[in-house]
Order: C-alpha cells, then sequence, then structure tokens
C-alpha cells in the first residue's frame, strides 16, 4: 500500500495537473498601482512619502501587505488574475520633481522596493491570491533602469551590490562596430528623437538610462532578476515598453522564462493609435512574441463612449485591428490605465456613467483579456487633473456597485462560455448607435447587442435555435424565430445572449504560451477533448504530461523542421481538431547579432529583410542600418548552428521582394557576420538545426525515478508472491 502512495506521489510530482496553470483567456486581469491601493504597513512609508495624499508625486503608503489584506475585495469581483506596478527596488532619490512611487525607476533587479516589503510579503501575497483562484502578474522593466541625468543617474545593483551607473558606465563604454551604438551595461546614445529605427531601441527613453540586453551580462542579470518572480509564484509579467528593444533578445528572454512553466507573459507596445507607420503589426504579427496591451483601440472605444462616435465606424476600426492578430484573444483590452485619462476623468455627457457601464462591458466581451484598472469598479476618478500621475488616486473601495456587478457577471460568465474566451468575432449589425456582434467557439455563441441611441427595435438575421433568450446583465429577453431575432434596445442598453452546449469532438481555443521550443510544457486549452487522446506537433506525438475535457498540458517535442510555425492538433474518440499554430524555436538558442556588411553585397537600400532556412529564421526580420556599414537584426540562435538567410526588400507594410542574394552564418558566437560563402567546415547546403541538447529526458530526471519505483514495485510484488 504504501508502495503505491509513492508510486502515486512521483507520478503527481513528474506530471503536474492540468489545472495547475491558468488559462489567460478564461480569466480577467485586475491592475493595482502598488503605491494607490492600500497602506497595510505603515512602518515602510517613509521617506518621500505624503501621508495627506495631496501630492500626486510622492509615495501614499500602498503596499504588498496592504494588496494581500484586500484579496477578499479584489475576489469578489470574480476576477483571476492581478497585475501588479514593478515592484523591483527603485531609487532613493526624487527625480525630475518625482518619487518613483510608480515602481518604474528600478535601480535592482533582485530587491524588492522597501516601500513594498520584502519578498516574503510578495510570496505570502501569491499564496494568499491562489487560495482565492487568483494568481499574480507582475510588471518588468528590462529596457531601462531609472533616469540618466536625474536622481541616482542610472545606478544600478545586483541584490545589494552596487554594478555601476550610467555616468561610470560611460568611461567603460565603446563603439560597437556593427551597431555603432556606444555601450556598455547601458547603452550611451542620447535620448530618442526620432520614434523610428534604431532610435527607438538603442537611445534612452525620456532619459532613462537604456540598457544593452546583448551585454551578455545584462542579459543574464535581467533574466535572474525575472526568474526571481516567476520562482516566487508569480504566473505572469507585463513587460515595459516592448517597443524599444530588440524583438529577437525578446524572443530569447521569453524562451527562457517559459521554460520553468507556462506563463502568462504580454508586453506594453505604447502607441495610441495604430498607424501604418507602426512597425506594432507586422512586428507582432511575424513573430508573435508576445501578446500586447490593445492599446491603439482604446482611444476609440474612449471616443465613441465618452463623447461622440458611430459604433458602425468602430465596429469597423476593431475588425481590422483584431485581423492583423494570429491570436486576438491573447491580446488584452482595457478602458483605463495609469498611463491614460480615466475615462470617467474624461467623458463630458450627462450620461458619462451610463456610457462607462457600456464601455466596460465591451472591454469585456471583445476579443480579448480585460483588464480592470483598479477603482474602475468604484467609480474612482480625481479632482485635482486629468491624466498621469492623477489617474492614479488613492483606491476607494466600493463592490457593491453597478460596475461591480458588471464585472462580476461577465466574468463569471468568460469562466463558462467558451465563445468569450476564445470565440471568433463578426458583426451582425452595426449603424451609428446600435451594434450587435456575435461571437462563437464551437457549441458556445455569445451575441452582444447595445445601442447608445433613441430607443430602437432590432430585428437581425441570426441561426440560433428558436427560442427566448435571457441576457447575462439585465434579464432582457430576445426572441429567435425561424432564423430572426428581435429584441427591444433602450437608450444606452447593453445586453449580452448566450448558448452553451456540449462541445462534441476536440476544439483548440488557445495555446499558452505560443510559443516553444522542445522540451517546453504549454497548455493547449479549448473544449471536447474527452479523458484522453493524442496531440501531434508538426506532426510529431508530444509527450502528454495531463489531460481533461477542456485542458492539456504537453511537452514540445524535437522535430527536424526549418518552419517557423508547427500545426498543434488534438485528436480523441476518432475525432481530429482545429490546427492551432505554435512558434517553433529549435532550441538552446542565444541572443545574436547577425550582421550584414553592406558593403559587401554593394546594398544601399533602406527597408531590407532577411528570411533564413532555421525556424528562428523563417519569418522575415528587418535590418537596421548602422553608421558604422553594417545591416543588423538580433535573433535566437542555436550554438553551433550553420544557415543561410535570403534577402528581400520591402516596408513594413506590403510584399517583400525577393533579391536574389543569399547570405551564409554560423553561430560560433553572439555576434555572427554573414557571409557569401557557406562556412567551411559545411560539406552540404545548411541544414536545420536540430540536435538539441536539452531535452525532456536528459533534464528532467523524474522520468527515471519513476521507471525505476516502478520496476522497483513489480519486483517487490513479485518477491512477495513468491514468498
Ligand atoms: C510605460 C509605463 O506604462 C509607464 O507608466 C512608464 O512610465 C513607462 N513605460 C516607462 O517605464
Ligand atoms: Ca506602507
Ligand atoms: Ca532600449
Amino acid at each position: 500500500m504504501r508502495l503505491v502512495k509513492v508510486i502515486f506521489i512521483v507520478l503527481l510530482l513528474a506530471f503536474p495537473a492540468v489545472g495547475a496553470y491558468p488559462v489567460p483567456e478564461r480569466g480577467v486581469v485586475y491592475q493595482v498601482m502598488v503605491d494607490r491601493f492600500y497602506d497595510g504597513n505603515q512602518s515602510n512609508n517613509g521617506p518621500f512619502y505624503d501621508p495627506e495624499h495631496r501630492n500626486y508625486r510622492l509615495y501614499w503608503g500602498g503596499d504588498l501587505e496592504g494588496l494581500t489584506e484586500n484579496l477578499d475585495y479584489i475576489a469578489s469581483l470574480g476576477v483571476s488574475m492581478i497585475w501588479v506596478s514593478p515592484l523591483n527596488d527603485n531609487i532613493n532619490k526624487m527625480a525630475h520633481g518625482s518619487a518613483p512611487y510608480h515602481g518604474y525607476w528600478t535601480r535592482d533587479y533582485k530587491r524588492i522596493e522597501e516601500h513594498f516589503g520584502t519578498w516574503k510579503d510578495f510570496l505570502k501575497l501569491v499564496e494568499e491570491a491562489k487560495k482565492r483562484g487568483i494568481c499574480i502578474i507582475v510588471d518588468y522593466v528590462p529596457n531601462h533602469s531609472n533616469p540618466a541625468m536625474d536622481g541616482e543617474f542610472g545606478s544600478l545593483y545586483d541584490n545589494g551590490t552596487k554594478i555601476t551607473d550610467y555616468f561610470e558606465d560611460t568611461k567603460n563604454a565603446s563603439v560597437n562596430p556593427i551597431t555603432g551604438i556606444r555601450e556598455e551595461v547601458y547603452h550611451h546614445n542620447g535620448n530618442i528623437f526620432i520614434w523610428s529605427g534604431i532610435q527607438l531601441k538603442y537611445a534612452n527613453l525620456y532619459g532613462l538610462a537604456d540598457f544593452n540586453q546583448l551585454n551578455p551580462w545584462v542579459d543574464s542579470y535581467l533574466t535572474e532578476g525575472a526568474r526571481l518572480f516567476i520562482e516566487n509564484g508569480a504566473c505572469g509579467l507585463r513587460i515595459d515598453a516592448v517597443k524599444h528593444m530588440e524583438l529577437g533578445w525578446l524572443e530569447s528572454f521569453y524562451l527562457r522564462l517559459y521554460s520553468e512553466r507556462p506563463l502568462f507573459i504580454y508586453g506594453e507596445y505604447y502607441t495610441p493609435s495604430p498607424g501604418k507607420s507602426d512597425d506594432l503589426y507586422e512586428f507582432y504579427r511575424y513573430s508573435n512574441v508576445s501578446p500586447v496591451l490593445n492599446i491603439p483601440i482604446r482611444a476609440d472605444i474612449v471616443k465613441t463612449f465618452g463623447f461622440v462616435g458611430s459604433l458602425e465606424t468602430l465596429s469597423a476600426q476593431l475588425g481590422d485591428y483584431y485581423s492583423r492578430f494570429l491570436y486576438p484573444n491573447k491580446q488584452l483590452n482595457f478602458l483605463d490605465s495609469h498611463d491614460l485619462i480615466r475615462f470617467l476623468n474624461g467623458a463630458r455627457r450627462e450620461d458619462a456613467v451610463e456610457r462607462f457601464h457600456m464601455a466596460l462591458a465591451l472591454t469585456m466581451t471583445l476579443p480579448g483579456i480585460p483588464v480592470i484598472y483598479y477603482g474602475d469598479e468604484s467609480y474612482l476618478v480625481s479632482r485635482d487633473g486629468k491624466g498621469d500621475p492623477y489617474n492614479r488616486p488613492m483606491m476607494v473601495f466600493n463592490n457593491t456597485t453597478e460596475a461591480a456587478r458588471i464585472i462580476r457577471t461577465l466574468a463569471k460568465l468568460r469562466k463558462t462560455n467558451d465563445a468569450l474566451a476564445f470565440g471568433d468575432f463578426r458583426t451582425v449589425y452595426a449603424n451609428y448607435s446600435v451594434w450587435a456582434f456575435e461571437r462563437t467557439f464551437g457549441a458556445h455563441r455569445l451575441l452582444v447587442v447595445m445601442n447608445k441611441g433613441s430607443p430602437a427595435e432590432l430585428s437581425i438575421n441570426l441561426d440560433w435555435p428558436d427560442g427566448t433568450y435571457a441576457d447575462v446583465l439585465y434579464g432582457a429577453e430576445m426572441v429567435v424565430e425561424n432564423g430572426k431575432a428581435t429584441v427591444e434596445l433602450p437608450r444606452n442598453s447593453f445586453y449580452v445572449f448566450h448558448i452553451e452546449r456540449e462541445q462534441e469532438g476536440p476544439l483548440i481555443g488557445s495555446l499558452t504560451p505560443y510559443t516553444a521550443r522542445p522540451g517546453q510544457e504549454i497548455l493547449i486549452a479549448g473544449a471536447g477533448f474527452g479523458s484522453g487522446g493524442r496531440v501531434t506537433i508538426g506532426g510529431v506525438e508530444a509527450r502528454v504530461l495531463s489531460w481533461n475535457s477542456t485542458e492539456i498540458l504537453v511537452e514540445v517535442p524535437s522535430t527536424k523542421t526549418g518552419k517557423a510555425w508547427l500545426d498543434v492538433v488534438v485528436e480523441t474518440g476518432g475525432k481530429v481538431s482545429n490546427v492551432a499554430k505554435l512558434r517553433y524555436y529549435s532550441g538552446n538558442g542565444v541572443p545574436a547579432l547577425i550582421a550584414l556588411n553592406a558593403s559587401l553585397v554593394n546594398l544601399s537600400r533602406a527597408n531590407l529583410w532577411i528570411k533564413g532556412n532555421l525556424s528562428e529564421l523563417a519569418e522575415p526580420r528587418p535590418l537596421l542600418k548602422s553608421s558604422t556599414g553594417y545591416y543588423f537584426t538580433v535573433a535566437p540562435l542555436p550554438k553551433g548552428a550553420s544557415f543561410s538567410v535570403e534577402l528581400y526588400e520591402g516596408p513594413y507594410w506590403g510584399e517583400l521582394r525577393p533579391l536574389g542574394v543569399k547570405l551564409y552564418g554560423f553561430v560560433n558566437s553572439t555576434v555572427v557576420v554573414l557571409r557569401e560563402e557557406p562556412h567551411a567546415t559545411e560539406t552540404a547546403p545548411a541544414m536545420p538545426t536540430t540536435t538539441v541538447v536539452q531535452g525532456p529526458i536528459g533534464e528532467n530526471p523524474l522520468p527515471y525515478l519513476l521507471a525505476a519505483l516502478l520496476l522497483l514495485g513489480a519486483a517487490l510484488i513479485i518477491w512477495k508472491k513468491r514468498g
């Protein structure tokens, strides 16, 4: 009996249960600015503390203990993730007339800011949140440390030991021959004044000391810092300012973190409107490194509900936006944030609160994971001003409001209706003030209807079964008869109708994360998975770690492919699922600078791209042009790999034209200079590298242990029977 118990425990350890990791799309995020939430420990409030809460640029006392104390309140809203503002140790001085109460001026990525608490407090927060079905997402800031020319001048510490500051670093800095950037721990290239090209990633963002992530020490320091949060139980990270870092470095950084467990990492790519000059869509669509906050559509939503605007136009804008993403449901929608004016602080309308309710409900029903900014539920506004820092007033707790009820109701529905979590997006009808959209995921359906104008009767074609449907928010009725749906819509109404039926056959809704390398665990979420079956990734069977009808945990196999995207397919009960796409990396990668000497190939073109025969290079990557005569990019490349790339020309938006130039690379260091000839040791054209050293078995002794235990058990039983 004891042996059986031991085997059971080993099995549990070896194979984490599904449900052990959250499915982000089925949840709602609650965003908290820690300093402004709740003061749970008055002994950590100073210095730079304003007990009166008048000076918005000082600390107001909020901390991790205060957040933990209020978890029941947060849980009462039905949310399942809390995004906390940056927790790392910030500078101990004022800069630009402000204390770093917001947490974005880090000086030590291994420590917790003393105003907010300790690692012990963080762990307690994680554990207490977990008891309430909530996990913690930490805001992490790897682009920059703190102001270079004020405060502590970019001072940087490694768990208490001073490493450098911006001035000291200048003395050690040298010019990188490939990028032309003066660098050491930091980049020394002045402030960003051209918001594109090299400056965007290699200069200081508003004077903040910009990290040189390709410096191996910086790379591992920033990774270790992030890992501390993961090891202490965070389920994800919100990465600050991703627009200002090399995509290839982010890919490598994320993959290293994902090797811990399936995490939810999303980025802040700040761009207020989806202008075509921005590289946002191509950047993410091609690589799909990370979900992002849906910043570009937020202004359209606020304008349409808080001011004036047509719902028909909005529906087209949103449809266009979502169509650019492979996984629109993994992006994040929000109405308010710490960077933008709160809706209720901005809207100038008599019916602003009603419109706020509508806009809130909309962000919770559109494709994407909803983020509720602290105090949205209690109509928190500031009388002292509007934008940053006034969008960060002290929290007012009230979960009995209509806004709180909307949040709670839709968060609950999201857990049971997969059309909210994974559904598609189709406008059924739209005019200036009335809009109906449908979302479908297999046997789960959702119809959202709203009217911001005079009372109207909506009659639309809808292929739902005949019957009377009750809206989840207000109990309004919709009658469906012979494919026609009719619903009465008073002014400022917002209704959500839904169907949940049994899903027959497997249907994949999401992968978490959707980027992976061999040996990494990914969580497949969806419906109709039954109790067992088979998963293939790129045609290769994946090791199943656990399985239930809505979630499967698998280990990504190694495959000999040069493709960027692999098909993920679930088979169960003789049925085969839809195909989900996994961004595949062959593994064992290091962030490498790939360079092309412009004179070598006699090129003087503006928009050059490379596309190569490794998974890592199989999506086109744009090259930057340096002042030193090179074109370059960064990509995670497997050590020891030989590869070839083709050159292309073209804009971010539009067709790429092959230039008929083939170049070769060999990864023997973190700088790969492309050449016209294949690497000398090569006898044949470069093959995709699939020699993965860190396969699951090699890394994880548990399967061996388990096999040994099973053998031992069998031997014992035989021995006992014989005896
Ligand atoms: C974006 C953050 O959201 C903002 O609050 C911060 O000041 C900047 N990044 C710089 O870290
Ligand atoms: Ca405090
Ligand atoms: Ca940068």
